[in-house]
């Protein structure tokens, strides 16, 4: 593995406005690239927008402005959505970029160069809503919609060539695919012999795309161009030595929905090119609402802008990676919201803050008081958020988002119980040294919960360190320093 960590999300089209499965993505990406950063790893992170390509310029014939048009007003709506969900991307990019056209166009040379493009007439079915040729099988299947008989010349990648070097690379990389049914499902496909992939759309049909460099009649079909801007933004044929430092990615993050693309067509195109492979790509699952997909064709997607409007940025982001086991599809209910923002956000988070902060206020002057020495219940405490420490790690690395986040709120629910134990509103009357031992304890830990939990709620984090005066953010116990003014806040999560 290397030192450096580049996550990448897929490049959203723009269709259509983005919705809480683009959303979701986009954090989950965040939250990796910030966990990420905070074990210093350097840390590069991308997305952006698939702009070329028949569903684009659909939309914009809808609308009746030109494609270019349309996608200069589309990408404003998804760049100003990432800036409200505190999105940390360190760069945005748009596959009608000039940096992005001159790649594919150099990607496309290479391939041809080796040998590996050809021409020939195709006539066979055809799928409008998924812009490709499909098989009779397919077409029989259900899932595609507007099938059409097409008959063309058409310019051809031989994926098939690279059949058996992808089996063997998936097998050997145990990691390069991810999670584990994931795998299987590919290795399962790639078992079926391989076809070529057309590579090539007629400007008499589709000229909203990348020309190719080798025959100006047709433009590069969409998935060929698109799923380059993974290079384009580390530096390929732009900055040589950004390229060594990035490439390979360490994730490309995406749903299940994209897995052949990005498992299939991309590591062959990488070969022919002579590229690395990516190190893993993650397919997620689906949130489903009321069990069917959500997306914009089934008409039930749920607008993240109202979500964030009515209960703030954080408890969102905290809701989709606490509710999604990572690979599993998840079911989207407000029902299941409220409940996990009362239960997880406001009553033992938020909770815990305002009767530590209430307490200290009341007998300390508002200020940090002083821990003098642990008792066994406070060493049990500080050795459980150690060890919390130590394995969120690992959690992190193997990608089990939901379970860190379980066992964060877990050690959040003991130091409840402590309070509840020793009662420092009780003991502050006869033994004031003892309770401020306590007190110290408790803000202690939620010192390093807020800590543990900024890459997912990075502003209510940085709220409650800013109202316990913690100048230190190391995740080492005894960061709160005594005879700290503790500062007035807003509720961190008040109760829906
Ligand atoms: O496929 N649940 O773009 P797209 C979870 N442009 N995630 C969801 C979701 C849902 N219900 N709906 C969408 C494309 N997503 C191509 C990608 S990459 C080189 C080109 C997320 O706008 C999920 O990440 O259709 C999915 O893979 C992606 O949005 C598809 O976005
Ligand atoms: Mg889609």
């Amino acid at each position: 593995m290397k030192d450096t960590f580049y996550i990448t999300t897929p490049i959203y089209y723009v269709n259509d406005k983005p919705h809480i499965g683009h959303a979701y993505t986009t954090i989950l990406a965040d939250v990796l690239a910030r966990f990420h950063r905070n074990l210093n790893r350097e840390t590069f992170f991308l997305t952006g927008l698939d702009e070329h390509g028949q569903k684009v310029q659909q939309a914009a014939a809808e609308r009746g402005v030109e494609a270019q048009q349309h996608c200069d007003e589309m990408a404003p709506r998804f760049m100003k959505l990432w800036k409200k969900l505190h999105i940390s991307n360190d760069d945005f990019i748009r596959t009608t970029e000039d940096r992005h056209k001159k790649v594919v166009q150099e990607i496309l040379k290479r391939v041809h160069d080796a040998g590996d493009i050809y021409e020939d007439e195709y006539e066979g079915l055809y799928s409008v809503s998924e812009e490709r040729f499909i098989t009779e099988k397919e077409a029989e299947s259900g899932e595609f919609r507007d099938i059409k008989e097409l008959k063309e010349k058409n310019y051809f990648f031989k994926m098939s060539g690279y059949r058996q070097r992808l089996i063997d690379h998936i097998e050997t990389n145990k990691t390069f695919i991810q999670p584990e049914h994931r795998k299987n499902e590919v290795l399962g496909f790639l078992r079926q012999p391989l076809a070529d992939l057309c590579i090539s759309r007629p400007k008499s049909r589709l000229n909203w795309g990348i020309e190719l460099p080798f025959d100006t009649n047709y433009v590069t079909y969409v998935w060929f161009d698109a799923l380059i801007n993974y290079i384009t933004a580390s530096g390929f044929g732009s900055n040589e030595t950004l390229f060594q430092k990035w490439w390979p990615a360490s994730y490309h993050l995406i749903g299940k929905d994209i897995l052949t693309t990005h498992a299939v067509y991309w590591p062959t195109m990488l070969m022919s090119a002579g590229l690395e492979l990516p190190e893993a790509i993650f397919a997620h699952g689906w949130w489903l609402m009321a069990d069917a997909k959500m997306s914009k064709s089934q008409g039930n997607v749920v607008n993240p802008m109202d979500l964030i409007d009515d209960y703030g940025v954080d408890p969102v982001r905290y809701y989709l990676m606490r509710e999604m086991v990572l690979g599993q599809d998840a079911n989207f209910t407000m029902e299941s919201f409220i409940k996990r923002y009362n239960s997880d956000l406001a009553n033992d988070f938020g909770n815990l803050l305002s009767r530590v902060s209430t307490l200290m206020k009341k007998n300390y002057d508002g200020k940090i008081p002083e821990p003098g020495e642990l008792n066994a219940a406070e060493n049990e405490i500080k050795n459980t958020g150690q060890a919390l420490i130590s394995n969120l790690e690992n959690k992190i690395k193997g990608m089990k988002i939901n379970e860190a986040l379980e066992d964060i709120m877990q050690f959040i629910r003991g130091v409840n119980k402590y309070m509840e134990e020793q009662a420092p509103w009780k003991l502050v009357k006869e033994d004031k040294e003892s309770a401020a031992r306590v007190l110290y304890t408790a803000g202690e830990a939620l010192r390093i919960g807020a800590v543990l939990l900024s890459p997912v709620i990075p502003n209510r984090s940085a709220i409650l360190i800013e109202a316990l005066n913690a100048t230190d953010a190391a995740l080492e116990w005894g960061g709160l320093t005594p005879g700290n003014q503790l500062r007035d806040h807003q509720p961190l999560f008040p109760r829906i």
